[in-house]
């Protein structure tokens, strides 16, 4: 387990393995490269031809100087000063984390390129950039050095000027990024856990020991209690699989009263796409498909262990939609919870058919908003690229508040529009809805089908498809799941408390 504390320290001062010290573009000396004497690391690091572009490092033994107690100086390009937020600490950490996990103790300044009221978000995002880009998914290798290092004891280094008040608000926000950052880089691991080794009943008990560990209330339906409780859609879904499906209850209570937040989140242990199969191809990565489920389970972990004063309640759908002689066929209709029907009209249009039950049973507990994730279209994905989430809703506040909030976590979403006349292209000739629209606008019309199940409950659905998993390693994650959005919705969660 690694440990993170705070300290306003001179960094010379720190007899760790390596001082991390950043560096921004010109090259120009950040926080405590100048107190370094005896040693020209600017110009050390000039020398070597760095700029101090982000990911530019350079790695500087102290071959004696008595007045550094460090062994070493990791220089850390950051890139220009006036772009130095909470997302740079946390993508510069993120590039050295990896290394910097092969050593025992570490101590930065990094956190100190953001200053003022901003800087406990930057001492956040750089113990997530350190857990997350230290965060591999090895559970698979059977060779131990097939295996990540994990980091050990790191110290965030803040200026000598830092207050007690100053030092309580870094030592919270040390918290709040190490929760987090689990929290997020447990989702990974489900995401990137082969659908063979977590059907629906696996994540349910995934959730279950969760539960029981931080303090949660949660329930399970069966298959059998989700027929007596007629929601048609996760059934219809998961009536291909020798698998069963489930749904996934969870409940925090930390205010006293009041509406809680609901939210939801798509739980395909695996989309074949069902009999409307999808190629070789299109099914490389659909173990991914229950992203937003995860990033749900992560972000109800995270708030359990945070204990905002809100009330939060989750229910999560999970089936695996497989072709099969007992699965649905292009043309069925069913029934959702609430008594809305719905016909099938394409098998791989799967998603929005699990959430409808969810969002109708969620809209019976009369929350004071609905937030669903999921990864429902490929559309989102040609729209907004693999970077940002589209955000869908029929409540312009809460709209803002969940770009805001994934803007401020350094995940951040756009929205498409809920544009009418589109509605009529999920008019079904013979079911309330259809669940396909037309090639065109598939990821609004994806939204508008969800949305019929809400009622008049301020919602937004935000569309994952892009981000949430990753064909290349990025600042702060391998190839893989990447656990977004679970640090927007933390962030929107707690700006609620
Ligand atoms: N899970 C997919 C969407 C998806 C595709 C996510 C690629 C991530 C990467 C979803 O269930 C799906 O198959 N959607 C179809 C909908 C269509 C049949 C209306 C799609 O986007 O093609
Ligand atoms: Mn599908
Ligand atoms: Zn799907």
């Amino acid at each position: 387990m690694p440990t993170f504390t705070f300290s306003t320290d001179r960094p010379t001062d720190q007899a760790v393995d390596v001082l991390v010290l950043p560096v921004f573009e010109g090259p120009e000396a950040g926080p405590g490269v100048k107190d370094v004497k005896g040693l020209d690391l600017l110009g050390v690091y000039a020398g070597a031809g760095f700029k101090g572009k982000r990911g530019e490092v350079l790695l500087v033994p102290n071959t004696g100087t008595d007045e550094l107690a460090a062994k070493a100086v990791l220089l850390l390009g950051v890139g220009s000063r006036a772009s130095a937020d909470a997302d740079a600490c946390r993508r510069a950490a993120g590039r050295v984390a990896g290394q910097l996990a092969k050593r025992k103790t570490v101590a930065t300044t990094l956190p100190q390129i953001v200053s003022g009221s901003k800087a406990p978000g930057a001492v956040q995002a750089t113990v997530e950039g350190l857990l997350l880009g230290s965060h591999r998914f090895d559970r698979y290798k059977s060779k131990a050095d097939g295996r990540a290092p994990q980091l050990g004891t790191v110290t965030l280094l803040g200026s000598g000027r830092t207050d007690a008040k100053g030092a309580r608000a870094a030592k919270a926000a040390i918290e709040r990024g190490q929760v987090i950052a689990e929290s997020q880089a447990w989702a990974r691991d489900l995401v990137n856990t082969p659908a063979l080794d977590l059907p629906p009943a696996e994540l349910a008990r995934e959730a279950q020991a969760m539960a029981k560990k931080v303090g949660l209330t949660c329930k399970v339906w069966t298959d059998a209690e989700l027929k007596k409780g007629g929601f048609g859609g996760i059934l219809g879904v998961g009536q291909g699989s020798t698998r069963p499906p489930r749904l996934i209850e969870l409940r925090y209570s930390g205010g006293r009263k009041g509406a809680p937040i609901a939210l939801t989140g798509k739980g395909i242990a695996f989309d074949s796409g069902g009999l409307s199969i999808k190629d070789a191809q299109g099914m490389e990565w659909m173990k991914s498909d229950m992203g937003g489920a995860a990033s749900i389970l992560a972000t109800m972990r995270a708030i359990a262990l945070l204990k905002p004063k809100v009330n939060v309640i989750a229910a999560i759908p999970t089936a695996e939609n497989m072709p099969s002689g007992s699965a649905i066929r292009p043309g069925d209709v069913l029934h959702h919870r609430g008594g809305t029907t719905s016909e099938v009209l394409n098998t791989d249009a799967e998603g929005r058919l699990v959430l409808a039950d969810a969002l109708a049973f969620l809209a019976e507990q009369e929350p004071r908003v609905i937030i669903d994730t999921a990864t429902l279209t490929g559309a989102c994905m040609i729209a907004l690229g693999t970077d940002l989430w589209g955000a869908m809703g029929n409540d312009r506040g809460l709209i803002s508040d969940v770009l805001a909030a994934g803007e401020a976590a350094g995940e951040p979403g756009w929205e498409l529009p809920m544009y009418e006349p589109y509605r009529r292209l999920i008019d079904s000739d013979i079911a309330d809805i259809k669940n396909i629209g037309k090639r065109y606008g598939g990821a609004i019309t994806a939204a508008m089908f969800l949305r019929e199940f809400v009622g008049d409950v301020p919602w937004v659905h935000l569309d994952i498809a892009g981000p949430a998993f990753s064909e290349r390693a990025g600042d702060y994650w391998p190839k893989g799941a990447t656990g977004v959005p679970v640090r927007a919705l933390v962030a929107y969660v707690l700006s609620k408390a």
